[in-house]
């Protein structure tokens, strides 16, 4: 898809329509005919005058993220009529300003031009459309500027969502580090990747433990963007990037193991994230981490009984083999908070079939202990259309993973999932005064069912909350 202003082409001409502002005599025999009204998502193509009409339904009750949808769905007829070129004049819709009106316009339309097709012999061949906007001479500027913002945002989605669809034979801890490395170290990134050996010197004895029965070496990945020195504030994007989970020795039914090569969800939406917010070169310091491994099966693997050791010092007795996720988050989080001293966490997993049950596929669950940081992550996730949930912090809870014979254990029973083990996570930062926030995105990274702009498959979820949030 290129983007172009203020270009004359042969292309098809997009008009919007309202559905109370039915003015045409050509508008009206469609809505006497029930053909097109113009409600919101109607689209109606006129092959013969070269015009795709946008039903908006009542523009003043229209937000920037129902243009978006609108746009996405655009862009998909596009596609299927293999259309090549289209002109749009940007006027003014409701109470939109250029800059967010442009934004969602281009965004909504750079979504629809997602496929993942690597291992399809038969591949759609995708049309490349040219989109040209409109625009009085003063605004050039501004819509130039959103539609950059727009590609760097959505580049980090797509990656996101990539790295979630490709399987676990070509996604294991050392392609993803490669990848993130690739992706990242060209903007400006460092990326250190450290190997077992190296994360046996640092001690991560809880995360190696998760990693010992896997044939595929576990790599432990730090992505540092250090862009505004003037500022002391580091805030670390912990995620969770278990590349298979087959449950290890409490093996997983073979249905529920299916979806598993998706358990690298956390890690796949900070990669993006950094993706992202180093694209559009947000003045921010952030440090993403992610202790990769597989979880699986092998006369070496870690045992149901077993009490193992953490780079914090906590003992912890194993009571799950496939609650491997918050062991490998544990060391993560006691790194990041006392190796290297970040002011704040954020950690995103993939964690519970408790979440995923709870709130389906599409709201993420979040633990934390700090009421104002969740209020600036709520905020960035409203501007960004995305679901979050808040759910209850009392001792009750964390009570629940004491365990009588280590400092901790790593399951708590059946009751309250999310939480147990959104604060087993919490417990290991190096010091709890720490703001810390964790999203479950259990039921979110990864979905059955398509909504709105999110097809099957990777979602590339809150990738552009945690954008929003730096910027
Ligand atoms: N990766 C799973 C959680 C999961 C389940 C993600 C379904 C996406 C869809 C996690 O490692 C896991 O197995 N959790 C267990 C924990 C339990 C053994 C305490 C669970 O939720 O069943
Ligand atoms: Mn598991
Ligand atoms: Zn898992």
């Amino acid at each position: 898809m290129k983007f172009k202003i203020n270009q004359k082409n042969e292309g098809i001409t997009i008009k919007l329509v309202d559905s109370n502002k039915i003015d045409t005599d050509f508008l009206m025999l469609l809505k006497n005919n029930n053909i097109f009204k113009g409600l919101k998502n109607e689209i109606y193509f006129d092959v013969i005058n070269n015009v795709i009409y946008l039903g908006i339904g009542e523009e003043e009750k229209l937000n920037y993220y129902d243009l978006k949808i609108i746009f996405y769905n655009l862009g998909q007829t596009l596609q299927k009529n293999k259309i090549k070129s289209i002109s749009f004049d940007l006027y003014k819709i409701n109470n939109l300003c250029t800059y967010r009106l442009a934004l969602a316009l281009s965004s909504g339309l750079l979504h629809s031009t997602y496929v993942f097709e690597n291992y399809k012999s038969n591949k759609n061949d995708v049309v490349d459309t040219e989109i040209n906007f409109n625009v009085v001479e003063n605004k050039v500027n501004k819509v130039q500027e959103a539609i950059k913002e727009a590609e760097n945002i959505v580049s980090g989605i797509f990656l996101a969502k990539n790295l979630v669809n490709e399987p676990a034979n070509t996604i294991y801890p050392e392609t993803l580090a490669n990848i993130a490395k690739n992706e990242l170290e060209p903007l400006g990134v460092k990326v250190t990747i450290y190997g077992k050996k190296e994360i046996e010197e640092i001690g991560m004895s809880a995360f190696l433990s998760v990693a010992r029965a896997s044939e595929k070496e576990p790599k432990f990945i730090v992505m540092e963007y250090l862009n505004n020195p003037e500022s002391e504030e580091k805030i670390a994007l912990i995620g969770k990037g278990v590349t298979y989970d087959s449950g290890g020795l409490a093996i997983k039914p073979a249905s529920s193991m299916v979806d598993m090569f998706t358990d690298m969800g956390g890690s796949a939406t900070v990669i993006g994230a950094m993706k992202s917010i180093a694209l559009n070169n947000l003045k921010t310091n952030v440090i993403a981490l992610v202790a990769s491994c597989e979880n699986m099966i092998s006369g070496n693997s870690y045992r149901n009984g077993d009490i193992i050791n953490s780079l914090s010092g906590k003992t912890i007795e194993i009571i799950n083999t496939d609650a491997e996720g918050r062991l490998t988050l544990a060391d993560a989080i006691y790194y990041a908070t006392s190796n290297l001293k970040v002011n704040k966490v954020i950690d995103l997993a993939t964690l519970t079939g408790a979440c995923y049950s709870s709130f389906g596929e599409r709201v993420s669950a979040v633990v934390t202990n700090n009421d104002e940081f969740y209020q600036d992550l709520e905020n960035a996730a409203k501007i960004s259309n995305e679901y979050i949930w808040k759910m209850p912090n009392i001792s009750y809870y964390k009570n629940m993973n004491d365990s009588s014979v280590a400092d901790i254990k790593n399951a708590g029973g059946k009751f309250g999932g999310i939480m147990t083990a959104g604060l087993f996570v919490g417990s290991f930062l190096a010091d709890e005064n720490i703001p810390w926030i964790h999203i479950d995105i259990a039921g979110t990274a990864y979905i059955n069912t398509p909504y709105d702009h999110y097809n099957k498959g990777g979602t590339g979820v809150l990738v552009e909350t945690l954008y929003n949030l730096f910027k």
